[in-house]
């Protein structure tokens, strides 16, 4: 009973934290808040904007014809479509405070945008620059206050600093130093652990890289999975995973000891159960669970909240059969419970816990997409492909959330307990209809 009564109020607070973000009305702080990183944001401006008369005009008129070429798309759970790059987006990361969402392109800069303004009319972002290079991958590191990247041209890690001006204007910063060159072939991802301990970086060669935060390679692993298509750091900074040709997928310890110092990569467990190809992967926020999407034509979600180090295995949840191909990718919500995939340009959105297809998006970017996330509330599914960084109302989650309301209000036994759930489920119903309603973008 004390454990469902803790799950009960951990769900009951989750959504209130959607509904309340959501509703019009806003509490103080989150004004004041707001008003803060407005300041920062306007500060610099929409910071795409180069002054007219100092563009050439073959530029100006080229940059016409790209914005008429700009591929449109509507949905009804489209709650934003993020548009300042002036060429593909190549990657996303939503910060671990929540603040911010980091985009990169190869037209030389990484965006920084904040998640308070998804649902303005007008979406800001703050620009950085990056010499000389540009930038393929981009992830927040775990205090938000800095960024690495991954350059197209030096083939290695920049390092990115988030420093505030005594004016409150958010400055970036590259380390003096890159880190030095070791991929020999095509980079998939890089990533940084929520413990700040390490930095990972692999490449299609079955090459894992484990750096520490200086540059200095700590570990370096051969996958043995001939080519791979995806790998990735665990959200608890524990774990590494990988896979590829091979129908497993990988999943390795990073351990360090007790004064912090490393000691190995440890193999910890496989997930193995598909029968060709894995494009991609996710974990849910917690890493107590994966979703994995193969060439088998499925994907499958995994309980991977076991003692490995007791033989326990992974266990396998839910097979369930999807459109995928070369590219694809998988994401959880950080609470576990939607899957989403996406296949060429389009996205679905799967129940995690009966397998049921919730949503569908077509044509969402005219590109195939090349990254997709929730952010860390679990509100909104952000994908990139084009010039435009799509953002979605996670709407099976909202449902979800008004059903476990509706579950709690059956066993409620007193009745103060039962008029704010019955006036929460009100709220949270009307703000769900009022996404559905809005005209789209
Ligand atoms: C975006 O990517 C597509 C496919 O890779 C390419 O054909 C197109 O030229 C790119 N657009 C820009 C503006 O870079
Ligand atoms: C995600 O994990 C972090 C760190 O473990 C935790 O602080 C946060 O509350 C989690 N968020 C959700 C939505 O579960
Ligand atoms: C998935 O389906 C189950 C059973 O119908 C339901 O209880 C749950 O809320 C659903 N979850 C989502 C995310 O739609």
């Amino acid at each position: 009973m004390e454990v469902a009564a803790l799950i009960a109020l951990t769900l009951l607070l989750g959504a209130l934290v959607i509904l309340v973000a959501l509703a019009v009305g806003k509490r103080k702080e989150e004004i004041r808040e707001e008003l803060e990183q407005a300041a920062e944001l306007t500060a610099e401006g929409s910071s795409a904007k180069v002054p007219a008369s100092k563009k050439p005009k073959q530029e100006k008129l080229r940059s016409r014809k790209d914005k008429a070429s700009l591929h449109t798309f509507s949905h009804q759970l489209l709650a934003a479509s993020l548009k300042s790059h002036s060429a593909n987006v190549t990657c996303l990361d939503f910060s671990s405070n929540g603040k911010y969402l980091a985009s990169c392109a190869d037209d030389r800069t990484v965006r920084i945008w904040s998640t308070k303004d998804f649902l303005e009319r007008e979406h800001k972002c703050l620009r950085a620059n990056v010499e000389l290079d540009h930038a393929t991958l981009v992830r927040f590191s775990p205090d938000s206050r800095a960024f690495i990247t991954w350059l197209a041209n030096g083939d290695t890690i920049r390092i990115f600093k988030m420093t505030k001006k005594e004016d409150g204007v958010m400055n970036f910063k590259a380390a003096p130093e890159d880190f030095p060159q070791k991929h020999k072939a095509p980079i998939l991802n890089i990533g940084i652990a929520e413990t700040g301990k390490f930095i990972m970086t692999a490449s299609t060669d079955t090459t894992i890289h484990i750096w520490d935060l200086k540059g200095e390679i700590l570990a370096s692993l051969n996958t043995n999975q001939i080519t791979n298509s995806y790998a990735a750091v665990s959200p608890c900074g524990r774990f590494v995973a990988s896979c590829g040709f091979t129908p497993d997928v990988k999943v390795w310890e990073v351990c360090f000891g007790k004064g912090g110092e490393f000691k190995e990569v440890a193999r910890a467990f496989d997930l193995k159960g598909h029968s060709a190809g894995v494009h991609a992967f996710a974990f849910s926020n917690d890493s107590h669970k994966m979703v994995t999407v193969s060439k088998d034509g499925t994907w499958k979600l995994w309980n991977t909240n076991v003692e490995y180090k007791m033989q326990q295995d992974p266990y396998l949840l839910r097979t369930v059969p999807c459109a995928s191909s070369e590219g694809s990718r998988a994401a959880l919500s950080p609470d576990g419970r939607v899957v989403a995939i996406s296949d060429g340009c389009n996205v679905a959105m799967y129940n995690a816990t009966t397998g049921q297809l919730e949503e569908e998006m077509h044509g969402v970017h005219s590109e195939e997409i090349n990254d997709l996330r929730f952010d860390i509330t679990g509100r909104f599914l952000a994908c990139s492909g084009d010039k435009a960084i799509r953002v979605f109302h996670n709407a099976p989650g909202y449902r979800a959330a008004i059903r476990d309301m509706k579950d709690m209000l059956k066993k409620a036994q007193n009745e103060a307990m039962k008029q704010r759930l019955q006036q929460q489920i009100t709220e949270a119903q009307s703000t769900l209809d009022t996404v559905l309603a809005a005209p789209s973008e």
